[in-house]
Parts: structure tokens; sequence; C-alpha cells
């Protein structure tokens, strides 16, 4: 009797309690969602944007859903994330945080660590080597290498994706330990791939879902049903850690012996009092965009008409271009911001999570909120892109053909928002130009034929995935011949 007594005390004080910490404003505009398991039924986690797209017109540019007991909100304008992630940065720069990272070893990673201490340590370092006034030195590292992608893929067009992996992560490996990488069998280059690849298959947000709802499956052992990925992690554990610690140590000694190249660990270690963890995460999407760029070619022969003619104009034929000629390339630039807006790479960007709670509008966003700031599609609401659907570089020129004042300032949101907005963002600029602007320079590229002579038709296909990459196309290329 004693027992049901205090049970039912129990339960009327939970529900006391829970109606009194109730908050008195209404969360954000959502659909309503399911008894414990929230809103997880409405979407499909393989590919939520259309329900997204779908949830923007009805509720607005802020929607609330709830996924086991977890808050979430969609900002879908530019100006409402720009108000919370820029106005309010010390509220909505946070992440989410998972167990699932340390198991993996990914916890130190700077897109996952909490708005902290080692955090901000990290972003000090990439502002140090990335910042827009300092990235021009690296420009003579992205044409040497784009100048190795054109004859990589010249000699051998059937593993173009492959070659142009290769030179997203060999830039970065330079960029960040000052190790030239020559081929696609260089050790770290390996590592990092192999690392990639589980990284993308395992950590998922369902796996983080799982565990968030289930946490004694990381305490299971690893033949259990729904713990085998606990193999993977060990895996993974491993591969980070080598990865981390090889290509640092080789360069720790280049340093000792004063045969370093400038790179970041050669500004981190000169600058001194930074922790060595900081300068282990760089992770590029640049291959992704360059892979973009080569199914629009193909898609729209017109446009890469345009883009030789602009280059043999300004340039000239069999002229390899390099940055001083930018500025006088409008069209070329215009190409790559519309390709940026028709695929953002990182279109559902990487959520970030609220530090305390927030009114907003008279809505009420409690802390530890997930926020995704949406640039899928074809970028925000309120930009209002006429037939967002049609690629057309175009839009970004004014009728004189130059670059229109807003373009540069639209295309800036494709690397995020408020203080974790993408540090990479202008090194990442820089390369895909170099990249672009090398290989059209040198390359035609086209429908590949079958065995017996008929053009391949190429489809625009994006896998879900949290970076949008095009799926492996064929495609032939022929060298531009000086005329
Ligand atoms: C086309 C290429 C790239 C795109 C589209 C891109 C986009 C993004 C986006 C959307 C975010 C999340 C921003 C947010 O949370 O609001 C991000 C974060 C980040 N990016 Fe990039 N990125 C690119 C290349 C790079 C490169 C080349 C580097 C390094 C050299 C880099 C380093 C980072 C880091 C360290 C973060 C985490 C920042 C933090 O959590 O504080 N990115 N990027």
């Amino acid at each position: 009797m004693l027992t049901l007594g205090v049970t039912f005390a129990t339960v009327v004080g939970w529900w006391v309690l829970a109606s009194w910490a109730k908050p008195k404003l209404p969360y954000p505009p959502g659909p309503k969602g399911l008894p414990f398991i929230g809103n997880v039924l409405d979407i499909d986690p393989q590919a939520p944007r259309p329900t997204y797209a779908q949830w923007s017109k009805t509720y607005g540019d802020i929607v609330y859903i709830r996924i086991f007991g977890q808050d979430i909100i969609i900002v879908n304008s530019e100006k409402t994330a720009r108000i919370l992630a820029d106005g309010r940065s010390e509220i909505y720069s946070d992440r989410y945080r998972s167990s699932v990272y340390k198991h993996f070893g990914t916890s130190r990673v700077t897109f996952v660590l909490e708005y902290g201490k080692e955090w901000k340590t990290h972003r000090k370092l990439f502002h140090l080597s990335l910042r827009n006034d300092v990235v021009g030195r690296y420009n003579d590292l992205h044409l040497n290498h784009a100048r190795q992608l054109s004859e990589n893929i010249l000699r051998d067009n059937s593993n173009s994706f492959e070659h142009l992996d290769l030179y997203a992560n060999a830039i970065i490996t330079e960029l960040v330990y000052g190790r030239r990488v020559e081929g696609k069998d260089d050790p770290v280059f390996v590592m990092a791939s192999a690392l990639t690849e589980v990284l993308n298959k395992e950590v998922t947000a369902d796996r983080i879902g799982l565990v968030k709802v289930m946490p004694f499956l990381l305490h299971l052992p690893s033949w259990f049903p729904g713990a085998g990925f606990k193999r993977k992690a060990r895996q993974c554990r491993k591969l980070a850690t080598e990865m981390v610690d090889l290509p640092f140590a080789m360069a720790k000694d280049e340093l000792e012996r004063g045969v370093l190249p400038h790179c970041m660990i050669s500004d981190m270690l000169k600058q001194g009092g930074v922790e060595e963890s900081s300068a282990k995460a760089a992770v590029s999407s640049t291959a992704s965009v360059l892979k973009t760029i080569m199914l629009v070619m193909i898609l729209h022969p017109d446009v890469q008409d345009k883009v030789h003619a602009e280059l043999d104009t300004v340039v000239g034929r069999g002229t390899i271009p390099t940055f001083a000629d930018r500025p006088r390339l409008p069209y070329l630039q215009a190409v790559l911001y519309e390709v940026m807006r028709w695929n953002p790479p990182a279109s559902l960007g990487l959520p970030h999570a609220t530090t305390t709670s927030d009114i907003y509008e008279g809505y009420y966003i409690p802390k530890g909120t997930l926020v995704h700031f949406i640039f899928a599609n074809r970028a925000m609401k309120d930009h209002g892109y006429d037939d967002p659907d049609r690629f057309d570089p175009t839009r970004h020129l004014t009728p004189d053909g130059q670059l229109s004042p807003e373009s540069r300032q639209h295309n800036l949101i494709f690397y995020g928002f408020g203080k974790r907005v993408c540090p990479g963002r202008f090194f990442a600029d820089h390369s895909i130009w170099a990249a672009t602007a090398v290989i059209m320079s040198t390359l035609k590229f086209g429908k590949a034929k079958d065995s017996s002579g008929k053009y391949i038709e190429v489809e625009p296909i994006f896998p879900n995935g949290l970076i949008s990459c095009p799926a492996p196309f064929s495609c032939s290329v022929t060298s531009r011949p000086v005329e």
C-alpha cells in the first residue's frame, strides 16, 4: 500500500513538475509528432530534403520538430539564420554531443567539438593559416596540383573521380603537414581515403540517433545484435589515431631539422602555446564540387563553350591561367557560383546546438535544441531565384556580363553561419577556382560512347549523404590543342 502511495505521489509530482516546467510560450510551428517517438516517421533519413522543403512551405522560416525527445528546429531563410547564428552566436554555436564520436575516435575533430576552450583553440589555428588575407600564399600549391590533375585526367579519364579526390586530398595534406602527395599510393592518402569511407558509412545521423535512444548499445559486446558497429569503431579509432600521429610526427621532425615547408603545422608550432591536436582536423568537400563541375560541363555544352571562349579571349589559347587572371574571368566565376547554388555540397549543413534556451519572435527554443540551417532547395527561400532547378550562370551576372554585386555574398551561405562558419572557405574557394580554370583551359568534356558508338546519356543523380556528390558517370575527355 505504501509502495502504491509513493508511486502515485511520484507520478503526480512528475506531472505537476512537468506542467510547471512547460514553457509558457509556444514552440515554433511544425508538424505534430506521436508520443515518445515524435516526428521520426515523418522524415526519410536517407532523403530528408523534400520533407524539409515541404515543411518550409507549410510552416514558414522556422519549423519545430521533436525526435525521441530531442528538440530540433529547421531554419529555412538566410535572414533568420543571420539573426540566430550571427546575432546570437553565444547561444547558437554549440554542436550535438554524442558518445558515438568518442567511440569512432573523432571526438576531437573541430566539426564536432562543443563550443568551448578546445574548439576556440582550433579556430584560432585555422584563422592563423587560412584567413582571407593569407590564403593567397597557397596559390602556387593549388595551381601546381591543378596542372597535375589535368594531366592525370587526360592520361586516364576512366578514373576522373579518383583524380579529383586525389587533388582535394593532396592539397589538404600539403596545407596541413607540408608533405607533397605524389600519387594515389601515398600512405597518408590511402589512410585518409580509408578513414573517410568508414566515417561516411558508420558515423551517420541514424546511428547517432539510435545510440541516443539506446545508449546501452555502446556497452554490449560487438557480437550482440545491433552492436556490430563496435568492431568498425575499433578499426576507425586505430585509423584516426594513425592518420593524425604519423604525418604530424614527420612534420615535427622536419621542423626540427629546418626542412619543413610553410604549412599549418609550422604555423602552429612556431606560434607556441597551441595544443597539438588543434591542427589535426581538415576535411574537404572540394572534390564533390569539382565532380559537379565536370557533370555540368557534359550536361550543358553551351556553358562549356562559353567558359572556353572566355578563357581563350582573356588568357589566350594554350596559356594556363593564374590567379592574376581571375578578376577578368567573370563568366567562369559565375559558373562556379551557379554550381554551388544548384548543388550545395553540404546542403543540410552541420547542425548547430543551443547552449541556453532562447525566444525568437515569441517562440520558445529550449536549451540543447539542434538547429539545422538549410541551404538546400536551390539556395534559401529569401533569395527568390526564378526557376531554381534550372542551371543558369547568368543569374550571377549583370546585363553587361560582370559579376553582380550580391553574387559573392550569396555564395558564402554554402559555407555555413555564425561562429561555426567553415574556416576553410577561402582556401576551398581558391582550390576550386584553380582546378576549374586549369582543367577548362586544357580539356574538353563530353558524353562517352558505348561499344556500338552510341552516346551514353548522363543523368544528374546525387545520392544522399552528408556531402552532396554526383554519382559516377561516363564521359569523354579530349585535350584542347593550341590553334
Ligand atoms: C567546397 C568546399 C567546402 C564547403 C562547401 C564547406 C562547407 C562547410 C560547412 C557548411 C560547414 C559547417 C558550418 C556550420 O556549422 O555552420 C563547414 C565546417 C567546417 N569546415 Fe568546411 N567546407 C569546405 C571546405 C573546407 C576545407 C578545404 C577545410 C579545411 C581546410 C574546411 C574546414 C572546415 C572545418 C574545420 C569546419 C568545422 C568548423 C566548426 O565546427 O567550427 N572546410 N564547412
